[in-house]
């Protein structure tokens, strides 16, 4: 068995080979502050590295591994890196794919992005980000799932059997890592890397389901995460890391610390140097330390100190040879070390069509008057205007692998491709995104004026969302305001692209804008989906896995608020929960989308009208495309615990589906609600129903609604 083999290499291994393999290193590229001076070389020889992390292609891998083999036992290095949405195919960013609420499209393609980066030498990911998100100003938002803890976990799922198949150990795998463990997306202000102060019930409710889904799932690791819980620094969480983790939730792999995060403990006043850091990390479950030296350094003395037991390394140490094992870098260590397979993987042309296929399903159509879009294909003359219309560089945005550049289709090159025959096509940038140059607004005003309609394509710049990329202001950039209205001033129609890593306020375009397509950052394929969704050759299927808020004032904002003794009322400001110069509903709810059809949810059945615990009820209803093209729906259910021995969020997601019908066509829709759907964490932290009525709501967003329904539990 594995665990005879660790341990047969375990009783060959001295203290400094054992505190090795809870070192990692970084390569020459960086993804953190700290600057390595260690000789990298010297360290794998010895066997004083367990794994690296930023090094890739079989060119810089296998020269280490080899390193690796000369040491003393030859245990093999593991091979990390940020694959996040995509290795050399980039794939939308997490945030955009969520939008699609398509759980094969994205196990698909968390699974072709190992597929590249375990033939680029790589056998280690670390994805996915699983935090729950729910401020937008917080760049890493582009990220993750977004702020639903079901749909969260939903994804989780998809991506942990994407990027390691369904049992660890493929040679077209990776392993993958959950990360930030814990709670990380609510870092406080939205400001990256600031502390967290949160309830337990909220951590458990909202924060930790979508780890526990991974686990589940089959993560084989977990990373720690910058922040502070509760005023302890994550890596130094006994809490997080031993009694939930490795406790309660009886977890096999291991945890690796982020990015000097041992050493920043000094920083966070928590510890003295960073050998008490060490003590604290190993003590408290952080296996792996990433990028400290704090192990390295310290653990051989506080072993002789006996502040750490050789029992607590020795674990360590076996949960990362067991992952090595399982991976089987024992049996070969350049398993993922070929060439040829590379240059296969690397150039495979259905990643391309996978991407494309990933992009279309990730746009979201907020806004279509009158039917503007899908755009006639023949005889117009459009105007193409705004810095992101030529962009490449922009669509792959951030923690974009080894992407290429010159892989990406922009805007302007996927729309003239497609229609550059039968539609005559001018063009201005009008600004650029960040800076404040007006000078070209005159000349984009000219081109918008001779045009038929006119698509500009604003927001951020690729780089303005991922780590330390908060803002505290989350409007469009730069003067693309001002170039917005100049053009609309015209009196065309004008469809609005908006391209951004996170949900961004831009209430004026809302209002004026005749259409708006939400395209994030949808990677290499981003121009070729929108001209196919601009056109009508994909219907438009995506729903924000975020709220967008009107007002930077109310963030955060979630569809999911607790009820309040003062409700709102709309039409009152009186003595109730709200502000005095904005209404409390979002701009664009959480899973809202538009198509260009129409479905009609009609005739909703229950089974039985009351529930026991171990029973279910199923609810169906008929949904009917009721409009002139085939398209595809995210049919939604939520339920409503109206009283409850602590206080309920108003509605809480809790299935969906999503479901291709042609024109015409209808379809039955079954939802199975069992007691786990009813249940929540207790003023004990127990997770228990408390009998009485529901409500269930099924609908096309959340405040969409179209059926509801009571129903009693037992
Ligand atoms: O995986 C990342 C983490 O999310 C942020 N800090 C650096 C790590 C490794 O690159």
């Amino acid at each position: 068995t594995i665990n005879q083999r660790v341990d047969s290499v375990m009783r060959l291994m001295t203290l400094d080979e054992k505190i090795g393999q809870l070192n990692q290193y970084s390569g020459r590229e960086t993804t953190g502050p700290v600057t390595q001076s260690t000789s990298i070389t010297d360290a794998i020889k010895q066997g004083r590295v367990g794994s690296m992390l930023n090094v890739q292609t079989v060119k810089n891998v296998r020269p280490l591994q080899e390193l690796a083999m000369q040491s003393r036992l030859k245990i093999p290095l593991l091979f990390g890196m940020d694959v996040i949405h995509g290795y050399k195919t980039i794939f939308p960013e997490p945030l955009a794919e969520s939008a699609s609420w398509d759980m094969s499209i994205i196990r698909q393609s968390a699974h072709i992005a190992a597929v590249e980066a375990s033939a680029a030498g790589l056998n280690w990911t670390f994805a996915p980000m699983v935090d729950i998100a729910r401020d937008p100003r917080w760049g890493r938002i582009m990220e993750g799932a977004g702020e639903d803890t079901y749909l969260g976990s939903q994804i989780a799922r998809a991506r942990v059997l994407g990027f390691q198949g369904d049992k660890l150990g493929g040679a077209d795998a990776l392993m993958a890592c959950a990360k930030h463990f814990a709670a990380y997306g609510a870092v406080s202000s939205g400001r990256d890397y600031n502390d967290v102060e949160m309830s337990e019930h909220q951590l458990w409710e909202t924060y930790l389901p979508p780890f526990k889904a991974a686990i589940d799932a089959g993560v084989a690791t977990f990373m720690s995460s910058f922040n502070t819980l509760n005023g302890v620094p994550t890596a130094a969480s006994n809490y997080l890391q031993r009694d939930i983790l490795k406790g309660k939730w009886n977890y096999s792999g291991f945890v690796v610390s982020d990015w000097g995060s041992i050493d920043q403990m000094v920083k966070w006043g928590y510890v003295a140097d960073k050998k008490q850091g060490a003590l604290k990390a190993i003590i408290s479950g952080c296996d792996m330390d990433m990028m400290s030296n704090a192990y390295i350094d310290n653990l051989k003395q506080l072993v002789a100190e006996k502040q750490v037991n050789i029992k607590i390394i020795d674990d360590a140490v076996k949960r990362i040879l067991y992952k090595k094992f399982e991976l089987g870098l024992f049996d070969d260590p350049y398993r993922f070390c070929n060439e040829e397979r590379q240059e296969k993987a690397l150039n495979d042309p259905a990643h391309k069509e996978a991407a494309l296929h990933t992009a279309e399903r990730s746009i979201v159509l907020l806004k279509n008057q009158q039917g503007l879009l899908p755009l006639q294909k023949h005889g117009q003359n459009i105007a193409l205007i705004g810095p992101l219309v030529k962009s490449k560089r922009d669509l792959q945005g951030n923690w974009i692998g080894a992407a290429e550049f010159g892989r990406v289709v922009s805007m302007y090159e996927g729309l003239t491709q497609k229609l550059g025959n039968d539609v005559h096509f001018t063009y201005a940038a009008g600004t650029t995104i960040k800076g404040a140059d007006t000078a070209g607004i005159g000349e984009a005003v000219a081109v918008a004026s001779k045009a038929d309609i006119v698509i500009m394509a604003l927001g951020e710049a690729g780089d303005m969302s991922g780590e330390s990329k908060s803002r505290a202001d989350i409007g469009l950039p730069g003067r693309q305001m001002e170039l917005f209205n100049a053009v609309k001033a015209t009196g065309k129609p004008v469809v609005v692209v908006l391209m951004a890593g996170r949900p961004l306020i831009f209430n004026e375009i809302a209002d004026k804008a005749d259409a708006i397509l939400y395209a994030w950052f949808l990677g290499d394929e981003g121009g070729p989906a929108i001209a196919n969704v601009l056109t009508g050759d994909y219907n438009p299927s995506g729903k924000l896995p975020v709220t967008f808020p009107r007002s930077m004032g109310q963030i955060p904002l979630t569809y999911n608020g607790y009820k309040t003794g003062h409700p709102y009322v709309a039409t009152s400001n009186n003595y109730q929960t709200g502000y005095m110069d904005v209404p409390n509903t979002p701009r664009y709810a959480f899973g809202y989308g538009l198509s260009y059809t129409d479905f009609k949810y009609s005739d909703l059945k229950l089974d039985q009208p009351i529930m026991t615990k171990n029973g279910a009820i199923n609810a169906s209803f008929t949904l009917t495309n009721t409009g002139k093209y085939a398209g595809e729906e995210v049919v939604q259910l939520y339920i409503n615990d109206p009283f409850a021995s602590i206080v309920q969020p108003m509605k809480k997601l809790k299935g969906f589906q999503k479901i291709a019908l042609k024109s015409g066509e209808s379809k039955t829709i079954t939802f199975k609600i069992d007691n786990d759907m009813l249940s929540f964490y207790n003023q004990q932290l127990q997770w228990a129903s408390e009998p009485g009525s529901f409500k269930l709501m099924i609908g096309s967003g959340s405040d969409d609604i179209r059926l509801q329904s009571d129903f009693k539990l037992q």
